[in-house]
């Protein structure tokens, strides 16, 4: 028997909105034991719907950010030290890691931008994902719980500056890819997520600035979260969307070549494009 996920359950229980066909192949994966690579720009809800299936699974959720110094160490676990010093190395001395923790408890392990996690770090997973074991020097063999695997995610190949992963890696992961989600959609993700209560017209003019930036001359355009940050910042604004932009997009987008085209060019067009036609609301 397999377990079947209630897709429009989660979604209410979680807040996810659309989605659907996501939600399905991730539930499919997580409910068959299997681990998945969640690829997409930043900020279109990979950890939103990863922690929204596991938990409707009720499996815990055990999260890991990935980083070029993250350590072997860090990730499996480490004897104390001192402990050690005086007593040798006595298994209740070992203080697990995020993946020896999410091993034990059969919970997810969510290793955000494991790409950029040094190489060493990747094949320490490899056995983990296999066979859902780990060796451990002084320790021995850990045995993960039923429901333990992995999702990974990595941002898409044409912006990932740093490393790839290994074809060993990739052989153990099913992918599932997230794209930009659509206007009405991301209108009500800000409407959702904004603590000040946009007015429509707030909030589809931010949807459209932070949307007009997904083009050729933006290397990383802006996710819904800034669509949020300027709907938030309008409203402190007296309505002012083209203000709001100006502060939320300079950390949030990265121009295609900043020689060429400078920032304020490009923000001067994205105000014309998008709010000409819609003054804001006094
Ligand atoms: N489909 C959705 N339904 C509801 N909220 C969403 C959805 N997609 C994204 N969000 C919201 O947008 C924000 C960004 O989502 P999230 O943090 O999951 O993205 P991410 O892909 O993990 O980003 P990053 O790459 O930066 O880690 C969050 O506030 C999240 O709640
Ligand atoms: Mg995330």
């Amino acid at each position: 028997m397999i377990d079947r996920l209630d897709l429009e359950g989660i979604a209410r229980q979680h807040g996810v909105i659309g989605r659907r066909p996501e939600l399905r192949l991730l539930g499919a994966c997580l409910i068959t034991g299997r681990n998945v690579l969640l690829e997409g720009p930043v900020g279109v809800g990979k950890t939103a719907l990863a922690r929204a299936v596991a938990t409707a699974l009720a499996r815990g959720f055990v999260r890991v950010d990935g980083d070029g110094r993250y350590t072997e160490a860090k990730l499996v676990g480490h004897f104390d030290p001192p402990g050690v010093l005086e007593r040798g190395y006595q298994p209740d001395l070992f203080i697990p890691g995020p993946l020896v923790e999410a091993m034990q408890r059969g919970a997810v392990l969510f290793v955000n931008e494991l790409n950029r996690m040094p190489e060493g770090v990747q094949n320490v997973l490899l056995p983990a994902l296999d066979e859902g074991i780990v060796h451990i020097p002084h320790l021995g063999e850990v045995r993960a719980e039923r429901g333990f695997c992995v999702v990974a995610t990595q941002n898409p190949a044409e912006f990932v500056a740093t490393g790839h992963l290994s074809e060993a890696l990739l052989d153990r992961f099913e992918l599932v890819k997230l794209g930009y989600q659509d206007a009405t959609e991301e209108c009500e993700i800000v409407r959702q997520d904004a603590r000040t209560a946009p007015s429509d017209s707030i909030i589809a003019q931010a949807v459209a600035v932070a949307r007009a930036t997904r083009t050729d001359r933006v290397r990383r355009g802006a996710s819904v979260r800034a669509a949020i940050a300027i709907a938030d910042l309008a409203m402190a604004l007296d309505g002012d969307v083209a203000a709001a932009a100006r502060i939320a997009l300079p950390t949030r987008i990265e121009l295609t070549d900043p020689d060429q085209v400078g920032f304020d060019t490009v923000l001067a067009d994205l105000e014309k494009k998008t709010l000409a036609q819609s003054p804001a609301p006094t």
